[in-house]
């Protein structure tokens, strides 16, 4: 069975991450996306909200499924039969950092890394940004999916609150 990885924080998933989840299932038996896990990170998300949040939106792929893991991510791949790494590739400014995470990866434990460009309509879109516009109410719908975006509305509301 051919298995890739989709490795990411998904803090939380947009439209982007979905692009190439929707690709790589076409491509593979299989799609794992891993939400890492990450204690130093501070995340908007917990991880089981993320996972939630992913499979709320990609139960409609039979070959996705989700799952967390913290460590190193060759470590997962390795105890989870994964023979490659599937990670999308928005502009240039990307490419020097997953260079090197990619070329690690394979010395580490001979797994591969995959790049697939973004669609050029995705391609400006990060977790980070969209939280940052949706934190002063700048419209993020076209960013992410309806129960994303519903979830990230409220997340915020409260955050606002405390
Ligand atoms: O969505 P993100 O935060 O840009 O994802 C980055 C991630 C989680 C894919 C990357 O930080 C990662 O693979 N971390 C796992 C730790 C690891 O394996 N490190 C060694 C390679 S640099």
């Amino acid at each position: 069975m051919k298995r890739v990885v989709c490795p990411g924080s998904f803090d939380p998933i947009t439209f982007g991450h979905l692009d190439i989840i929707e690709r790589a299932s076409s491509l593979f038996d299989e799609v794992v996306i891993a939400v890492l896990v990450n204690h130093t990170k501070q995340t908007l998300f917990t991880v089981s909200e993320r996972i939630e949040m992913i499979q709320e939106v990609t139960s409609k792929y039979s070959n996705v499924k989700v799952d967390s893991w913290s460590g190193l991510l060759v470590d997962y791949c390795k105890a989870n039969e994964i023979g490659a790494i599937i990670k999308g590739l928005r502009a240039v400014t990307d490419f020097d950092y997953e260079l090197q995470m990619s070329q690690i990866n394979f010395q580490l434990q001979n797994i591969e890394t995959l790049f697939m460009s973004t669609a050029p309509s995705h391609s400006f879109i990060s977790s980070s940004l969209v939280k940052e516009v949706a934190s002063y109410d700048g419209d993020v719908s076209s960013y992410l999916p309806a129960p994303t975006l519903i979830r990230l509305k409220a997340r915020l509301a409260e955050t606002k609150k405390k």
